[in-house]
């Protein structure tokens, strides 16, 4: 298995005498200030916390958005901050964007734009001027940030996500020292879906100024390259796939995201003692079974689906009725976009409707929590919940399935997984299920539930074999492999 020490040491080699820089959206720490002075936050998860896990082992720089009230009290005159407090292991630099630039670059065009573009969900994606403008800047400002940090020395620049697509052609345009990686963790869409987006070629360009593109599956690998082949004409190299296009060259491979394995295992630890009275004593929930759901409030989550699931499940399967609950912890995310605020309100509506059609006087079947819960008690909730339903109508990977299989006690816990997520190719003995299809995911639901010991053992032990494997540290060394192969 891959360790931290091998990350170190493959970086300290491989990066040799190039600077490490990440570029991301999000950054993992937030100044705040509170009536006691400014704290410091710790942001939920995803790939900026991953990337986080990353900088803290190699050290280096990660450029990312300003967004704690506090964050411009504690940098320096270059916007630089040292974190985490105690370790100050790498620099954080931030970006501070007006009200009118965050609205376009974030809410705007990579929120109502690129992400509706890219998940096969059914919402229209909506394509402004506007935004596209702001989109642009803020790029530039990350190209700008990051050309400021570098003095005459080589760079390896790590990009993240679509937040990002125009930066790696912005940055190779002024500097021949970077070399670039791209992580893409959300899908590609097809072609006929891709071809009505106005930028497309822009976007494309953008992308193809990295030496690497990485993609969790290998699907979203094809479909870019059928868009840059017909978008761009660019010639198609397969073994292994790279495309060139003018003077440059850009290896794309699918590299399936990890998680950090060893610190969740530590962290759980310490909660050794956890049993299901946790639930109990959080929510007053005493019921035999608690299965649990824990996701950003997304409509690409498929949560209106996973609702409709439990409705089916509890009309089909009644002797569960008064011995069932599902928790779900929803983290409130992108709540100034149309489409969530409507989400927020079906979820609500529907959540009252089964509440009220099931409940008893000592019973309701669904408690839903929304807010952002520190990670160690989601680990804890882990632990002990009968299942976890992961429903997404289309993820890139989906990082709560692979935390749930190892934070959950492996006699106890099963995993029911969308087909239509990336996680769904790692965790292959999960209960897969097509979320759309609320009659058989329901009788999923059962099954899951009701598996005999002896095989939720053997399924999950396969499950934490695979995560073990394929943890961040070697996602992280084969995408620096990648990028700098055959350079
Ligand atoms: C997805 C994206 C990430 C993003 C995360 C949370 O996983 O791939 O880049 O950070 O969602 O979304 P948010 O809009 O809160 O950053």
């Amino acid at each position: 298995m891959t360790t931290a020490d091998d990350l170190i040491k493959f970086a300290k080699k491989a990066l040799r005498n190039k600077k490490f820089i990440v570029a991301i959206q999000r950054e993992p720490y937030i100044h705040t200030e509170t009536p006691d002075g400014i704290k410091l936050q710790k942001t939920a998860g995803g790939a900026h916390i991953l990337l986080d896990g990353i900088l803290r082992q190699i050290g280096g720089l990660m450029v990312a958005i300003a967004s704690g009230n506090a964050d411009s009290q504690v940098v320096d005159k270059h916007n630089r901050v040292l974190v985490p407090p105690k370790e100050k292991a790498y620099t954080l630099k931030r970006i501070f964007l007006k009200k009118k630039e965050l609205d376009g670059f974030y809410y705007g065009f990579a929120n109502q734009t690129l992400w509706p573009l890219c998940h096969a969900v059914f919402v229209k994606p909506i394509f402004s001027a506007a935004w596209w403008d702001m989109y642009y800047k803020v790029n530039e400002k990350f190209a700008d940030a990051i050309i400021e940090e570098l003095d005459s020395e080589e760079a390896f620049v790590w990009v993240n996500d679509y937040h990002l697509a125009l930066l790696p052609k912005m940055l190779k345009d002024r500097s021949s020292k970077i070399t670039i990686g791209t992580f893409w963790h959300i899908p590609w869409p097809t072609h006929e879906i891709f071809r009505i987006c106005p930028w497309r070629k822009e976007l494309l360009q953008g992308l193809l100024g990295s030496d690497f593109i990485g993609f969790h599956r290998g699907y979203h690998v094809d479909n870019f390259t059928e868009c840059a082949r017909r978008e761009l004409g660019v010639i198609v190299d397969n073994e292994p796939r790279s495309l060139e296009y003018g003077q440059s060259q850009t290896k794309l491979a699918n590299i399936p995201a990890g998680i950090d394995y060893h610190e969740i295992k530590a962290k759980l630890e310490r909660h050794k003692n956890i049993n299901r009275r946790i639930f109990k004593t959080h929510y007053g929930i005493t019921t035999q079974y608690t299965v649990i759901g824990v996701d950003r409030i997304d409509y690409t989550k498929g949560l209106i689906e996973r609702l409709k699931i439990i409705d089916r499940f509890l009309e089909k399967y009644p002797e569960f009725q008064e011995k069932f609950t599902y928790l779900s912890i929803g983290a409130p995310s992108r709540i100034h976009i149309p489409a969530y605020k409507a989400l927020n309100r079906e979820i609500f509506d529907l959540v009252e409707k089964i509440n009220w059609k099931y409940s008893t006087s000592a019973w309701q079947p669904i408690y839903f929590i929304d807010r952002v819960l520190p990670r160690e008690r989601i680990f804890e909730y882990y632990r002990v919940a009968d299942a976890c339903l992961v429903t997404s109508l289309d993820d890139g990977m989906n990082l709560v399935a692979k935390e749930y299989v190892i934070c959950s006690e492996n006699d106890k816990g099963m995993l029911i997984l969308s087909k239509f997520t990336g996680a769904a190719k790692d965790l292959k003995t999960a209960v897969l299920i097509n979320p759309y299809n609320i009659d058989e995911s329901a009788d999923a639901m059962f099954s899951a539930l009701t598996m005999p010991k002896d095989e939720r053992i053997k399924r999950n032990k396969a499950m934490e074999v695979a995560i073990k494997e394929n943890n961040i540290y070697k996602w992280a060394i084969d995408f620096i492999n990648k990028t700098f192969e055959n350079l």
